[in-house]
């Protein structure tokens, strides 16, 4: 029996990364996966990403170990392709027991993004892949949550959401993370009512394959380690083992909290 046989979860962004560590994670426990993504091939970007693949999309790998796995290739900034999913896999599967809204990413680098020079363009974009994103997954679920009277709703923000880069770079990321975790305890204000509990992650440096080919961090041994606390960077199993915290009933009576996954990064005073 595991934890989640019988339930339905949504993960967004679920074709590489973190988003693939959820959903791999939440199918291990039983659940039916819906795996949303711009494209369900999107760790062929990234070699590392890519390598890790055991089977040729994150759905076919839920299969090949016994799971059950839907893909939806869309824009989450497109309201009606986001409603259009939800409606599709309450069809397939009767319910929808978890949203985990992990779609996003910054673009740009940090020093053309500053406060107040980021451009609009780029304003936009980020924006719309990560506020409107998390804000158009958590409303369509929302219906369906309240019908059932449960849900548990996951947002994700980032570390750069609660603490301003040096020097002010990629300021418009920050402030779409910081809007998410706000965003997150309305969220929790209005649907606790209704038994739906909405929590938002905050992770830091998270070593996930990306990252590793962007920065040259190494599992555990970068320059970034020497300024967390447990002198480490983040797996992303860090951030799958709190997604399972809050999507079980261990976190019951937990919501509109904003849990860091860093480390302790930065958390002095
Ligand atoms: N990795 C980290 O260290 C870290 C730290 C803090 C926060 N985060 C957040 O965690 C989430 C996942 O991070 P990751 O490192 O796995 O990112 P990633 O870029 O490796 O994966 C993101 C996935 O989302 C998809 N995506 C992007 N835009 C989309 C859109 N408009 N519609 C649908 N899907 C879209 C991408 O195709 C990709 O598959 C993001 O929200 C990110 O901001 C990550």
């Amino acid at each position: 029996m595991g934890k989640l046989d019988g339930k339905v979860a949504i993960v967004t962004g679920g074709a590489r990364g973190l988003g693939r560590a959820y959903a791999r994670r939440l199918a291990g426990l039983g659940a039916k996966i819906a795996v949303c993504d711009l494209n369900l091939k999107s760790y062929e970007e990234f070699e590392g990403e890519a390598k890790a693949m055991t089977a040729d999309t994150t759905m076919d790998e839920i299969i090949a170990g016994g799971g059950e796995s839907l893909g939806f290739e869309f824009d989450i900034g497109d309201r009606e392709s986001v409603f259009a999913m939800v409606e599709d896999v309450a069809k397939a599967w009767g319910r929808v027991d978890i949203l985990v809204a992990n779609a996003g990413g910054g673009r740009g680098k940090p020093r053309e993004t500053t406060a107040s020079l980021v451009p609009q363009d780029l304003l936009e974009l980020v924006t719309r892949m990560n506020f409107y994103g998390t804000v158009h997954s958590c409303s369509a679920v929302a219906p369906v949550m309240k019908e059932q009277r449960s849900g548990r709703i996951v947002t994700v923000a980032s570390y750069a959401g609660s603490v301003a880069g040096v020097g002010g770079g990629y300021a418009h990321y920050g402030a779409n993370k910081a809007a998410i975790a706000h965003y997150t305890r309305y969220l929790a204000q209005e649907l606790g009512p209704h038994g739906i509990n909405a929590n938002c992650i905050a992770p830091g440096f998270i070593a996930t394959a990306r990252i590793v080919q962007l920065s040259g961090a190494g599992r555990g041994d970068n320059d970034q380690a020497r300024h967390i606390p447990l002198r480490r960077v983040g797996y992303p199993e860090d951030c799958a083992k709190v997604v399972e915290f809050l999507v079980t009933d261990l976190s019951d009576y937990v919501t509109g909290a904003l849990i860091p996954i860093d480390g302790g990064w930065n958390r002095a005073g």
